[in-house]
């Protein structure tokens, strides 16, 4: 198993180019199975996640040509309506073909989830969508078997909670539904709307995109597409706090700034310097002296749960006391631990962490427990005194492109070790 060794390093110094969104390419990727035409998709980035997608649409039959950053993916012979266990049980977001399978073919066959370190992540709102729209679901052995004989019949869906996920699923199977469908409390998250556009231009009818209301009229043929992933705002977010803890100077390039509205909003009440362009993020962490501060998770424009670690170690650097409150997983503070063992002082009480800023972090040996708790021991790893050496890194992988690639060349000292 790989790790990652990390030496103290001096402030960041660069420039950083962002990679495409990996929670914007999956659905996005999964939306091939609506249409027997060429899907064409550019700024997909090469990450264990997308690579597991797209063995996914390969078992169900869906031709799959991958140059550099552009995936080609045509759907026209799907031969097999099951997602096994073994690919669901690897990347969660594999669920996301239920509603396209579904609706293309009358039925699909997808293992269950199960939870995973975050929390118990049910999909209750996914299959709840897929019964309003008509579905007859049956859940055996652990396989959620779905069924609609005569196709899928839009409707009026006021999903209980936000669910990015399930607000997808139920897009993709209302894409090719009867009729009109509604979902009310969608999740509005840049993710959902990068969905919507794709859809849009395979030649669906979806409006009100980016608010808590969509309406989609029903299509049964749709086209060939060629769509251009967004930027990825997780990993942007992750480059600034890079900056910042390290107090570098980065540009960050390839971005959509807006995106990332509330996150700059909030460092820049704490004091960071960051000038905004409408595609590019320049950080002078040089002399700025960041205040603690208070902050809450919550679906889209709110602050992002897959934001929170990486703010957590920065905060573990800043004087004063701040705290998080994590409202969208029930259990995502496995990083707490981990920080700790470097040196931070944070205690977590239900659902708030509560972070008191330390003069220095210590290096140590840690252990990653998800995808965004990793990279906030390689952010906290980078102020570390000595060597952190960071286990369990395929959690890393699964989002961010070898990220030892893009903070070498600012100044960082990342190795990667078997
Ligand atoms: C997506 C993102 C993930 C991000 C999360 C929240 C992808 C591939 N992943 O995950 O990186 O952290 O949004 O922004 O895009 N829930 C239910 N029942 C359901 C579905 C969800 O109770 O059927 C709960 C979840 O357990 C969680 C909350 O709703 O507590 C939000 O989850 P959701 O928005 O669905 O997250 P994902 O789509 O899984």
């Amino acid at each position: 198993m790989e790790k990652l060794l990390i030496k103290k390093s001096s402030r960041l110094n660069g420039k950083i180019i962002v990679n495409g969104s990996k929670n914007s390419a999956l659905p996005i990727m999964a939306a091939s199975l609506l249409s027997n035409q060429d899907c064409i998709l550019k700024n997909v980035p090469n990450l264990i996640d997308i690579h597991t997608m797209i063995s996914l649409l390969k078992k169900l039959g869906v031709s799959c040509k991958i140059k550099d950053k552009k995936i080609t993916l045509n759907a026209s012979n799907i031969k097999n309506f099951k997602a096994d266990y073994e690919l669901v049980s690897k990347m969660r977001a594999s669920i996301l073909v239920l509603g396209p399978l579904l609706a293309r073919t009358g039925r699909a066959v997808v293992s269950l989830p199960g939870g995973c370190a975050i929390g118990t992540r049910p999909i209750n709102i996914h299959l709840f969508g897929m019964e309003k729209l008509g579905a007859k679901i049956l859940i055996k052995n652990g396989y959620v078997y779905a069924e609609a004989k005569n196709g899928l019949k839009g409707n009026n869906i006021v999903l209980p909670s936000i669910s990015v996920g399930a607000t997808e699923n139920i897009l993709l199977a209302a894409t090719l539904s009867k009729g009109i469908s509604i979902i009310e409390n969608a999740a509005t998250e840049p993710e959902v709307q990068d969905l919507c556009k794709f859809l849009n231009n395979m030649g669906s009818i979806i409006k009100g995109i980016g608010t808590r209301r969509l309406i989609i009229k029903g299509k049964t043929k749709l086209k060939s597409v060629e769509h251009s992933i967004i930027p990825d705002r997780i990993v942007a977010g992750t480059f600034i706090i890079a900056a910042l803890i390290t107090k570098g100077n980065l540009i960050i390039e390839n971005i959509i700034t807006k995106h990332l509205d509330t996150p700059l909003r909030i460092l820049k009440k704490m004091g960071a310097n960051i000038k905004t362009n409408k595609n590019s993020i320049i950080v002078k962490g040089e002399k700025t002296k960041l205040k603690s501060i208070n902050i809450k998770t919550n679906p889209y424009p709110s602050f992002p749960t897959d934001l929170q670690a990486q703010f957590m170690s920065l905060f573990t650097t800043i004087k004063g006391t701040s705290t998080i409150q994590e409202n969208i997983f029930e259990n995502r503070f496995m990083h707490v631990s981990e920080l700790n063992r470097l040196g931070a002082k944070i205690s977590v009480k239900k659902d708030k962490a509560t972070i008191i800023g330390v003069k220095k972090l210590v290096g140590a040996s840690v252990m990653a427990s998800d995808l965004r708790a990793s990279v906030s021991l390689i952010l906290a790893g980078l102020v570390a005194e000595g060597e952190t050496r960071v286990n369990r890194i395929y959690h890393l992988d699964r989002g961010y492109e070898k990220i030892e690639n893009k903070l070498n060349p600012c100044g960082a000292i990342i190795k990667r070790i078997k």
